[in-house]
């Protein structure tokens, strides 16, 4: 491998091109790493990808890019549902693999990623790596010099409604435009647990460290969407609450939900004893301070959308460079992968699920800010 690292782009959607594309051509990047070659099973898509982008390869088929030695790692930008077979399948062609998120969708498809992956020595990042943001940093600083007090209860979930339908890369008529969302809406990897409180439960549980139990009720109450003039039948639950138990009589509700909302952004609501956290605040302050910025995000790539997904494909680009893990790992987001597999365990059996994974939070020398 020369000292620049080759990226296969795997999937030419939305975020293949808002969240990788965009961002891999900017200068900063070249010294380090650049788009070596894009697949997309879609007719001509991967093709104009290239195209666009001024990338030398493009491919229909994933298994033709897995086989270009110019790709050194591979940036999963393909439905969640295809992440743990293509993930496999990069470990065993040598490949490291970022995963936009989910990472996958059951804790034994992650366990086979992790163990895979140790055992052919490549590196996996897994999105999203919100711990990596600042004031994220500072929030779990707050609670290990517990500034809160006694953790009491907190709250952390998002709702997504028709932000997918609406995403302007959807409205085009050319094939770089046009591309259908209705897996966001479909089983086994729509809803709005794995596309969005998936933020919301890597900040909560990379700032008070890991759940130990959930339950849950989850259901769908929009049952049909309309794309563009088109119908799309949902089968996926689009309405999920949790219950979580964190040990020391420390609760927090989860939801996923196609309206309204209890939490500010993705970030979440922490109740302690000695203090809040409500959003990015704490006690009312921001947490926030000018400047701050994931440490890849420069005002070029914070200005083009999307640069916490380029953020997290540096951290691999980093990691394979000069051996530096990140913390956007990949047991942090089975850990999540656990959350809500078992919630909607509980969801159908109607019992509290122990959790059967865990991760190692930020220390204090971890902290960065
Ligand atoms: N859209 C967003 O706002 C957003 C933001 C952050 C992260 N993500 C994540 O990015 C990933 C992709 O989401 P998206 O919104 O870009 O989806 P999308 O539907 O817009 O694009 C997916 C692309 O993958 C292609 N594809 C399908 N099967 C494939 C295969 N076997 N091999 C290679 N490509 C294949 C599709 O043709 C399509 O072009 C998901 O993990 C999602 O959670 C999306």
């Amino acid at each position: 491998m020369s000292d620049k690292v080759g990226i296969g782009i795997v999937g030419a959607g939305s975020i293949g091109i808002r969240g990788a594309l965009n961002h891999l051509v900017l200068p900063d990047v070249q010294p380090k790493a650049y788009a070596a070659a894009v697949c997309d099973p879609v007719p001509g898509r991967a093709h104009a990808a290239a195209e666009r982008y001024g990338v030398l390869r493009w491919y229909e088929r994933y298994e033709d890019l897995l086989a270009d030695p110019a790709v050194d790692a591979v940036t999963l930008c393909s439905p969640i549902g295809l992440h743990y077979e293509q993930g496999i399948k990069a470990i065993e062609a040598g490949k490291h693999v970022h995963f936009n998120k989910t990472m996958c969708l059951t804790v034994a498809e992650a366990d086979h990623l992790i163990e895979l992956a140790a055992r052919k020595g490549v590196n996996l990042v897994a999105s999203p790596g919100v711990m990596l943001h600042p004031h994220a940093q500072r929030m779990r600083r707050l609670v290990l010099e517990g500034r809160l007090g006694r953790l009491v209860w907190a709250a952390a979930g998002a709702t997504i409604s028709t932000y997918h339908l609406e995403e302007p890369v959807r409205q085009g008529e050319d094939v770089l435009s046009n591309i259908d969302p209705s897996w966001y809406f479909r089983r086994p990897d729509g809803g709005p647990l794995w596309d969005v409180t998936v933020y919301s439960m890597h900040y909560l549980t990379g700032i008070v460290g890991p759940a130990r139990r959930v339950a849950a009720f989850s259901g769908l109450v929009v049952p049909e969407r309309e794309f563009r003039g088109r119908r799309i039948a949902c089968d996926m639950d689009d309405n999920t609450l949790m219950l979580l138990d964190f040990g020391g009589s420390f609760f927090a509700l989860g939801y996923g939900t196609p309206a309204g909302s209890v939490t500010r952004g993705f970030e979440p609501t922490i109740f302690g004893t000695a203090g809040s956290l409500v959003g990015c605040c704490f006690n009312g302050e921001d947490l926030r301070l000018p400047g701050d910025h994931a440490p890849h995000v420069t005002p070029e790539h914070a200005a083009l959308g999307e640069s916490h997904v380029f953020e997290d494909l540096m951290q691999l680009v980093d990691w394979v460079r000069d051996g530096t893990p990140s913390v956007a790992s990949a047991e942090h987001a089975r850990h999540v992968v656990d959350i809500f597999e078992s919630a909607y365990r509980s969801a159908v059996s109607g019992r509290t699920e122990e959790l059967r994974t865990s991760f190692e939070p930020l220390e204090l020398d971890d902290l960065r800010y």
